[in-house]
């Protein structure tokens, strides 16, 4: 009688030190996994609403991840000290033939999460693809390798960086002139393939005013890595602003556009270097030397600065990488020829 008493004392006591170490072994994992995911930064800053959302699914998922691993740590690290062999012990372990109980919990619990992280991600993705009121359209072309933007609402005006104005509903409609792209800016935290035939869309509302990058997200060929652009997101009053000044000068023809703002709008900056402009890309030809490179290409400063815009892979400036830069063949005749006499006047000064 004594003895059984004393027995059940010392297993209670026992199981209660167990407890206590498996408590604390989880403590210190779950503070561990805690810290690295706080203290690094791991995201780009949110500028979108739609990224706010994702994020908060992300967190979620988070936490459940850093419960079950410091559960699974404590267990794992309990079990290496406690149940640890001797060195000399070559013995087989006992044999064990499953637990119904512990096999239902483990299945259960799990189903339960992932579920709960599915219904989140529904709700979010729903709530994302809502358009607010006052939605501002811009068709997006992808082809390698660059991007352009256009807005119906100010009589399809083109760029080769987007400008959107904060706080407003923006439906994007992509497509693709060749291969598949995707356009993404970690800011915005969404990804959307462009897809040769199809038109794929894309909702965001940027809440935040800056400068993001655009970058395509597939792999589509030799210049994938250069098929960059920018997305600045401005305050409503100055994005329209912006919009009617470009509205003006595309639509009045006594206005002359200026080729400077053409070479500003296009994306050629990012990828060549122009003193003129204060561009300095390295990916394609310097266009400080364009006299020389005509002479190289026995051919007429003004035709070949043309020829090399439209169909850029008539000629290619030994050095540089072939079938990198995409034909501007689409864009209006004013613009062209103002980009033109830009870059004949800027290499004749320089
Ligand atoms: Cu387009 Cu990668």
């Amino acid at each position: 009688m004594l003895t059984a008493c004393v027995s059940t004392r010392l297993t209670q006591r026992m199981r209660r030190g167990s407890i206590l170490s498996l408590v604390g072994l989880g403590i210190v994992a779950g503070g561990i996994a805690t810290a690295v995911a706080l203290l690094v930064t791991w995201l780009p800053p949110v500028a979108s609403k739609e990224r706010a959302r994702i994020d908060g699914v992300f967190w979620f998922t988070v936490i459940i991840c850093i419960a079950i691993f410091a559960l699974v740590a404590a267990v794992l690290l309990y079990s290496v000290f406690k149940f640890r062999a001797a060195p000399d012990d070559d013995s087989d372990g006992p044999p064990i033939h499953g637990n119904t109980t512990l096999e239902i919990v483990w299945t259960l619990i799990p189903t339960l999460l992932v579920t709960a992280i599915g219904i989140y991600s529904a709700v979010v993705l729903s709530e994302n693809d809502k358009l607010g009121k006052n939605v501002f359209r811009v068709n997006v072309t992808a082809q390698q390798f660059a991007w352009s933007f256009s807005y119906p609402e100010a009589h399809n005006l083109t760029t080769g960086i987007l400008r959107l104005p904060v706080n407003r509903s923006v439906q994007l409609e992509l497509k693709s002139l060749d291969v598949i792209h995707s356009f993404w800016v970690p800011e915005f935290g969404q990804k959307e393939d462009t897809v040769p035939g199809l038109k794929t869309t894309l909702h965001i509302t940027p809440d935040k005013v800056g400068s993001y990058d655009i970058i395509c997200t597939e792999l589509c060929g030799l210049g994938h890595a250069t098929m960059r652009s920018q997305v600045i997101v401005m305050p409503d009053a100055a994005f329209d602003k912006w919009l009617k000044s470009q509205t003006k000068a595309t639509t009045s023809p006594s206005t002359s556009v200026s080729g400077a703002a053409v070479f500003k709008n296009q994306p050629c900056g990012s990828c060549h270097t122009l003193t003129a402009a204060g561009t300095t890309g390295k990916v394609g030809p310097d266009l400080d030397k364009l006299q020389q490179y005509a002479t190289q290409a026995k051919q007429p400063l003004e035709s070949f600065i043309r020829t090399s815009i439209t169909d850029p892979n008539a000629y290619t400036q030994p050095g540089y990488p072939k079938n990198v830069m995409p034909p501007f063949a689409s864009l209006p005749k004013d613009q062209l020829d103002a980009l033109v006499q830009y870059l004949v006047q800027s290499s004749k000064k320089g």
